[in-house]
């Protein structure tokens, strides 16, 4: 006699994974945990110190982007002056720019901006170079951003995913430093004149 068919087992649940994501109820109990640290909650992982301290040597770069870029508006002359002023003027602003949402981060993670004059140049990695003519003026402009091109790069490889906020903003910046690289790259590489 045939053996009767053994009824079909039902499919095993799989095992529950434990969730990545909190409860809504410890998103709610962990907000009200030191709310005096606004925007920095619990789960905030990375080494906030250590950011703010890379941020504030970031924020003495752009300074002296800023101051340089705008000595070298002021102080250029010759046939392509009018062309590259323009220039000097635009990245002085976007130097600006990027300083103050700097600054802004470094208040949000807690910290303090240091804008410390009397130390900005020796804060920075990048350096304040005059330039004899304008020729020297972009190329010492261009060393600039390729300084910070750099250590906006080294920045954003030590974050990682610890803090993404600061990583985007440095990742914007560092778009923003790599277009004013190549175009001093291309204002020299077409140059006319000494
Ligand atoms: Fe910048
Ligand atoms: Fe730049």
């Amino acid at each position: 006699m045939p053996k009767p068919a053994k009824p079909a087992k039902a499919p095993r649940k799989p095992a529950a994974t434990p969730s990545p994501l909190s409860s809504t109820q410890t998103l709610r109990a962990n907000a009200r945990k030191r709310i005096e640290d606004g925007a920095i909650t619990p789960g905030y992982s990375a080494d906030r110190k250590r950011i703010i301290s890379l941020l504030n040597a970031a924020l003495a770069t752009e300074w002296v982007c800023v101051l340089r870029y705008y000595r070298h508006y002021f102080m250029a002359k010759g046939m392509l002056a009018d062309a590259v002023k323009g220039e000097f003027l635009e990245h002085a602003q976007q130097e600006l720019a990027h300083a103050n949402r700097i600054a802004e981060r470094i208040v949000q993670l807690g910290g303090e901006p240091d804008l410390d004059p009397d130390t900005l140049t020796a804060r920075a990695h990048a350096e304040y170079k005059e330039g004899r003519d304008l020729r020297e003026m972009v190329k010492e402009d261009l060393i600039a951003e390729r300084i910070a091109i750099d250590s906006y790069r080294e920045m954003i490889g030590f974050i990682g995913d610890s803090d993404t906020t600061t990583k985007r903003m440095l990742e914007q910046i560092l778009e923003q430093e790599e277009e004013h690289a190549d175009e001093f790259a291309d204002l020299l590489d077409g140059w006319i004149g000494k």
